[in-house]
C-alpha cells in the first residue's frame, strides 16, 4: 500500500484537505436518518479492505502533517500529554500494542527489530530510527506513552481499572472536541461523563462501564462518535478556546459548505497485557459538508440527522449558533427520497 501524504496545517491558514479517496473511505457515522446516544460498540479490525475498520491504527495521508500539528500543541501546552506515575507499564503496553499493528499493518512504512528487550524502531514516514531498552524510559526521548503517540494519529487516553470503575490515568489529548485531559485526568468513567446530556438518564453509562471493564486482550472493539468544528482544527480544547469560539461565527450561507466539518471520531477499547489497563484512541476524522455531499446518500442523510437532532444535542455539541444555515445548506442535497439502511 502507498500512502502520499499531504503536506498541509489544521491552524492558521488551514490548507488542510481531502482527496478524492479520503472521502470515500471517510467513516460516515448515521446508519439511519436519525441519531440519538447509545451503546454502539462492536468488534474492531473487520475490514471492509481499505476502510478505517479493517486495521488497528489507521494511518492515512494525513498522517504526518497531524504529527507535526501535535507537536506544535505540546509546545505550546505540555500538559496535554500527562501519565500518573503508576500508569508507566501501561505506556509500554501501548509502544508495544502500536508499534507492532502498524508494522503488520504497513510493512512498508514501519520496522521493528527485537533482540530480548533491545529494540529498533524505524517509522519511515517520519524520518525516524531509534533504538532503546523496552522497558527502560531512560532509553527513550521521552516517556513511553508520550514516545509512541508523538507518531500515532488520534488522541489516547489510558484507564486503569481498579473499585469497579475505569480511571483516566494517563492520555495524549491533542485533538479534543472541546474537552481538558488536564481537568479530567484522575476522574473516573461516571465523573469525567458528567456534562454529556440525556445519556445519563437512558442508563448508557453504566452499560457501556459494564461492558468496557470486560474487554479481553486480542478481543478489541470500537464505536463512532460525532461533532461538528469551524475550520479543519485538531485542536479544539477549552485552553484555546478563545482561538476556535470566534471563528464559529465567521460562517456565512456562501461558505458554510467549505468552512464546515464534520467530525467524526473511531473510538476503540484494547486491553493491555501487563498493566490490565484499557486503551482508548480516539481518531479523529475531518470532511467538510461539501465533500461530504459529494456522496448523494451521505448528503441526504446528514440534512435529516442534523435538522431532526434534539437541541440539548446541537447544544452540547457546540453547533446550535449554525445549525439553522447547516440545515439550510443540505436541504439542497436531499431530494425526499427514501434511504436504504447501513451506511
Ligand atoms: C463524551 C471519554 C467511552 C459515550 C465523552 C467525553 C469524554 C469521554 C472525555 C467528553 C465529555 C465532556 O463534555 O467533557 C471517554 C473515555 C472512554 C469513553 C475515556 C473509554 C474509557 C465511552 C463509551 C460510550 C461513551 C463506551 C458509549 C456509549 C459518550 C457520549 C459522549 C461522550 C455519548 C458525548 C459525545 C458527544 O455528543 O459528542 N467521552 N468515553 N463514551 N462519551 Fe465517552
Amino acid at each position: 500500500m502507498t500512502i502520499r501524504f499531504n503536506d498541509e496545517t489544521f491552524r492558521d491558514d488551514y490548507t488542510f484537505y481531502n482527496s478524492p479517496e479520503a472521502i470515500q473511505r471517510f467513516p460516515f457515522p448515521f446508519d439511519r436518518d436519525d441519531y440519538m446516544y447509545s451503546v454502539n460498540i462492536e468488534p474492531h479490525k473487520t475490514g471492509p479492505k481499505g476502510t478505517p475498520f479493517d486495521v488497528a491504527f489507521d494511518v492515512d495521508e494525513h498522517y504526518v502533517s497531524e504529527m507535526r500539528d501535535r507537536a506544535i500543541t505540546l509546545e505550546q501546552d505540555p500538559k496535554r500529554c500527562q501519565s500518573l506515575p503508576h500508569m508507566e507499564l501501561a505506556g509500554w503496553d501501548l509502544l508495544e500494542l502500536i508499534m507492532t499493528s502498524k508494522v503488520a499493518d504497513y510493512p512498508d512504512l514501519f520496522e521493528l527489530h527485537r533482540d530480548g528487550n533491545s529494540w529498533r524502531w524505524i517509522n519511515k514516514p517520519m524520518g525516524i530510527d531509534d533504538s532503546f531498552t523496552f522497558l527502560d524510559a531512560s532509553t527513550l526521548p521521552y516517556g513511553p506513552m508520550e514516545y509512541i503517540t508523538r507518531q500515532a494519529q488520534g488522541d489516547f487516553a489510558l484507564l486503569d481499572q481498579r473499585d469497579d470503575n475505569l480511571w483516566m490515568d494517563a492520555g495524549m489529548i491533542t485533538s479534543q472536541a472541546d474537552w481538558s485531559l488536564d481537568f479530567d485526568i484522575g476522574m473516573n468513567f461516571f465523573e469525567w461523563h458528567a456534562p454529556v446530556p440525556k445519556a445519563h438518564e437512558m442508563k448508557i453509562f453504566q452499560r457501556a462501564l459494564k461492558f468496557l471493564m470486560n474487554v479481553q486482550q486480542g478481543a478489541q472493539s470500537r464505536r463512532l462518535n460525532w461533532t461538528m468544528t469551524v475550520n479543519p482544527r485538531l485542536d479544539t480544547s477549552p485552553e484555546n478556546y478563545h482561538l476556535w469560539g470566534p471563528e464559529k461565527r465567521t460562517v456565512t450561507p456562501e461558505n458554510v459548505g467549505q468552512k464546515q466539518y464534520l467530525r467524526v471520531e473511531l473510538q476503540t477499547f484494547w486491553r493491555l497485557p501487563r498493566s490490565n489497563a484499557l486503551a482508548f484512541p480516539i481518531r479523529c476524522y475531518l470532511a467538510n459538508l461539501q465533500d461530504l455531499s459529494s456522496v448523494p446518500k451521505w448528503g441526504r442523510r446528514l440534512h435529516r440527522v442534523i435538522r431532526d437532532l434534539p437541541d440539548e444535542l446541537a447544544d452540547y455539541k457546540g453547533f446550535a449558533v449554525n445549525r439553522a444555515m447547516i440545515i439550510d445548506y443540505l436541504a439542497q442535497f436531499d431530494d425526499g427520497g427514501e434511504t436504504s439502511p447501513g451506511i
